[in-house]
């Protein structure tokens, strides 16, 4: 049959396909330069290839290759070739992947590198046997007592999870509007990073940071870091255990819901309903996923992390959301897009 003539034919090329497929070359490639803290050297003035190879302990061989490589990906600048090279940050990579830096966003990345690539590997495996690939492979263990046990993972675990959430942390403490409240809990706050932002651009607010008491004196430091000990205080909360989260205006979860099965999400929602007074609102920071689950790509693959990397975790909808709310007795939920796939689901009570 003959086609309409103003259709406009769609190039079939296998660009796409071939980009995805080898997809993991640039993105260890990028790892790889956060690991030997490449951008963190680079930051106070060029460098050329004899010198960065020096710093880093490479081997001449492809040394080029991988330096010309994080060029053409846009991870650094370059004046001159090869030999007569300088070579210096993006404003990107400079202000993100400087470890210096309190805007260092690299924990996330080095976790990826470190960890996640591995049990990557065994995606497969993850998907026909619906089981964890990291540290709890066949012992059933919860990531969180297993990772904890050993304080170098702890650590690298509390960067990471600032790293990934800071950009939207410091959206949410600008967007949502603070002034009618007065209390936070942020339920599993980690390092406090939550807290952090929104105690510094909202000075009225008083925040608790709850999470399991091996993270305690994480947070404190880190509130102690930016002189926040009025504002907020960090508490040791186990979320199974106690019957009751603190009594405040907010609570906030940020990736928190996703590390677990329906029926834990449910009690964690209930715990959150019964500490707000009424018009309190409880707000979930993750990478929610569109509710025709075709857009938000980094949501679903989030998702699949958590096969590779919990029991029974899975990310969602705003809609899931709103329905989990609602039957909890929520009156109304509202969606507030923060930094890139992430956003907060608001369910007010
Ligand atoms: C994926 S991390 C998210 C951290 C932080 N809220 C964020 O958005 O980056 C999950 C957090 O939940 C905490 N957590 C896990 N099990 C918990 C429990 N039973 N009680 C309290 N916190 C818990 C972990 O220690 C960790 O900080």
């Amino acid at each position: 049959m003959e086609k309409p003539s103003n259709t406009i034919e769609k190039e079939v090329t296998p660009s796409q396909i071939m980009q995805v497929g080898v997809g993991f070359w640039a993105s260890k490639t990028l790892l790889t330069a956060v690991n030997l803290e490449l951008f963190t050297h680079l930051t106070l003035c060029p460098l050329s290839g004899e010198e960065i190879k020096k710093k880093l302990g490479l081997q001449s061989r492809a040394l080029y290759d991988f330096l010309d490589t994080l060029v053409s990906l846009g991870f650094l600048n370059r004046e001159g070739l090869k030999d007569e090279a300088f070579y210096s940050n993006t404003e990107e990579t400079d202000l993100f992947l400087d470890k210096a830096k309190p805007s260092y966003i690299g924990g996330i990345l080095e976790m990826a590198n470190n960890r996640l690539y591995e049990f990557w590997g065994n995606l497969e495996e993850a998907l026909k046997t619906g089981e964890p690939q990291n540290e709890i492979k066949h012992n059933g263990a919860s990531l969180f007592d297993e990772l904890y046990k050993d304080s170098q993972k702890l650590k690298e675990f509390m960067m990471a999870m600032q790293g990934a959430q800071m950009g939207s942390f410091m959206a949410l403490a600008d967007k949502f509007d603070f002034s009618n409240h007065e209390t936070l809990c942020d339920i599993g706050g980690a390092s406090a990073a939550l807290s952090i932002q929104v105690a510094q651009k909202n000075p009225h607010m008083k925040c608790i940071s709850a999470d399991l008491p091996v993270v305690q004196s994480i947070a404190e430091e880190n509130i102690e870091r930016f002189q926040l000990q009025d504002s907020i205080s960090a508490l040791s909360l186990d979320f199974f255990e106690e019957r009751e989260f603190p009594k405040a205006d907010i609570i906030t979860m940020g990736n928190i819901l996703h590390d677990w099965g329906l029926h834990d999400k449910k009690m964690l929602l209930k715990k959150a309903y019964n500490a707000l007074p009424s018009g309190g609102a409880l707000i979930v920071v993750e990478n929610v996923i569109d509710n025709e689950r075709r857009e938000n790509t980094f949501g679903l693959l989030m998702s699949l992390n958590m096969l590779v990397e919990t029991l029974e975790g899975f990310d969602f909808t705003a809609s899931d959301f709103e329905g989990w709310a609602k039957e909890i007795g929520f009156s109304k939920v509202e969606m507030m897009p923060l930094a890139g796939p992430t956003s907060a689901v608001i369910a007010y009570k």
